[in-house]
């Protein structure tokens, strides 16, 4: 039978097959007989309410395909044959939610969507372009404009966004981590609370109970989660590691008697990258949890672990002795080109966030991980979510980027490529298979351990705590002077935890 069919019909199957894939998710509606938008939200939804968004979603798809009404009013009269699109359910109610009747363009399709972030390293940026990739194939009227500013961590972001959030001049989006950060965009002034859109998804069903807290600050949820990233990991160069028969390092002693084997062998046994001023004061971070404790920990960003404590005064030890380890050449790296070191057998250990491990995937390197040394069953915690700012020039576009980001479609090909988990829990075994070993097992261990907030990604502190925490740390690079350290972090404790009260 099949040799019956003739290309010509199957190529004109597999284009329509194509473009039903293609389509804003919902369904087409031919009209019977002159009506009113309203009659048909009446009738498809049981509601009249729904008719601005049936609406946008065939004016939308108007303009990918003619065939579709193009609708100048919402008193417009309907005509008898009228292609529309019906949009699915949770679209129209988020869009019903978020649209302002006086701003007439949310009735319209097409447009841009500003996206702003800073991923575009290795990774980052593959994960990203297949946030878009999806996002297009549900808004192929809308214009993706991909606004990034470079720089891990999104420092240099920061200080570029807040400027144009404050002049009413933001993208349409961006990224922010959860947690803390968001106190430095003045959320109730500047963004939109994220809460109707949370019920509308289901998100607060599906997202674990640690970041949902994170997510809420001041009694709102500001941003929608991509992921989770685990910062405390210990990469280590396998090859390596086989060579000369080492194994992990489960504390600080034996990390520093393979360093020290490693240098006699002319292998720089750990490698970083400080041209972000951040990379330093991460592999800080990670030590402060080795010494401290997740408690602990926790402690130093809440009041209730003294700055003063010994464990701090470790931590800074352990920095200062890992110093006579590092290469040389760390002030020129960043946190990503210094893995070339261990992508070319010439660097044997780093700490990083598993976005490494993104970059990793990126050049194909077969790499190992462990917990960063003494860290064994904490997970040092930090998501990427994306905002809605008030002034946003297309918030509907925005709206659909957030249900991309918030989905599993989204989560699932995002995190693949980005080294990180999603944020959802709610994966099938099928789903979670689509992962590489290094990430199923973080998945785990997300479900395992204690969860501790990152400082440096946003989690823990507010940014000006964030700020003098990281300036104590890149000092610390220069002076190597302890005491003098653990006061300057102090101070910065003192001051942050006033301004909070
Ligand atoms: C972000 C990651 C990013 C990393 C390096 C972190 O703060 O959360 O998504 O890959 O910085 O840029």
């Amino acid at each position: 039978m099949w040799r019956k069919v003739s290309w010509p019909i199957v190529g004109l199957i597999v284009f329509l097959l194509a473009s039903i894939a293609w389509a804003q998710a919902g369904h087409v509606y031919v009209v019977p007989s002159q009506t009113s938008l309203e009659a048909i939200a009446q009738e498809t939804f049981g509601d009249a309410k729904y008719a601005p968004a049936i609406m946008r979603a065939t004016n939308s798809k108007h303009l990918v395909d003619p065939s579709f009404l193009s609708i100048n009013s919402l008193t417009m009269g309907i005509p008898a044959g009228a292609k529309l699109l019906i949009p699915d359910r949770t679209w129209a109610e988020a869009f019903i939610a978020f649209w302002d009747p006086n701003r007439p363009e949310d009735l319209f399709g097409g447009g841009k969507l500003v996206v702003g972030s800073w991923w575009t390293a290795g990774g980052e940026a593959e994960g990203l372009n297949a946030l878009f990739e999806i996002y297009d194939e549900h808004y192929p009227d809308v214009q993706i404009v991909n606004a990034t500013i470079a720089g891990g961590a999104g420092f240099a972001f920061r200080a570029v966004i807040k400027p144009r959030l404050i002049a009413g001049n933001p993208p349409d989006t961006f990224q922010l981590h959860a947690g803390l950060e968001v106190e430095g965009y003045s959320p109730e002034t500047y963004l939109m609370p994220l809460d109707k859109l949370y019920e509308i998804e289901g998100w607060d069903k599906v997202l674990p109970k640690d970041l949902l807290d994170l997510l809420v600050y001041k009694g709102h949820y500001w941003g929608v989660p991509v992921n989770i990233h685990r910062a405390n990991v210990l990469w280590y160069d396998k090859a390596v590691f086989e060579k000369y028969s080492l194994t992990p390092p489960k504390n600080w002693d034996e990390f520093f008697t393979i360093c020290e084997k490693l240098k006699a062998e002319g292998i720089v046994p750990f490698v970083m990258g400080n041209t972000g001023g951040w990379e330093a004061a991460h592999l800080f971070e990670t030590i402060l949890i080795s010494t401290l404790g997740a408690e602990g920990y926790k402690g130093l960003w809440t009041g209730d672990t003294p700055w003063t404590s010994e464990g701090v005064t470790k931590a800074l030890e352990i920095l200062k002795k890992i110093l006579g380890y590092v290469n040389s050449d760390y002030s020129a790296h960043s946190w990503d080109t210094v893995l070339e070191y261990i992508a070319a057998g010439k660097g044997a250990m780093n700490v990083m966030g598993d976005w490494a491990m993104g970059w990793f995937l990126g050049k194909g390197v077969d790499v190992g991980w462990a917990p960063v040394p003494g860290t064994q069953g904490i997970f040092d915690a930090l998501s990427d979510t994306f905002c809605l700012p008030k002034l946003a020039p297309h918030p509907i576009n925005a709206l659909g980027w957030l249900e991309v980001c918030g989905s599993k479609e989204g989560q699932i090909a995002f995190n693949t490529r980005k080294g990180s988990i999603p944020a959802r829990t709610d994966l099938t075994a099928e789903e979670k298979a689509q992962f590489n070993p290094y990430l199923r097992s973080c998945m785990e261990d997300f479900a395992r351990d204690a969860i501790v907030p990152s400082v440096i990604h946003g989690a823990a502190a507010i940014e000006s705590w964030v700020t003098d925490f990281k300036d104590a740390i890149n000092l610390f690079l220069v002076t190597k002077d302890v005491a003098g350290t653990q006061k300057a972090l102090v101070e910065a404790a003192e001051t942050a935890l006033a301004a909070m009260k």
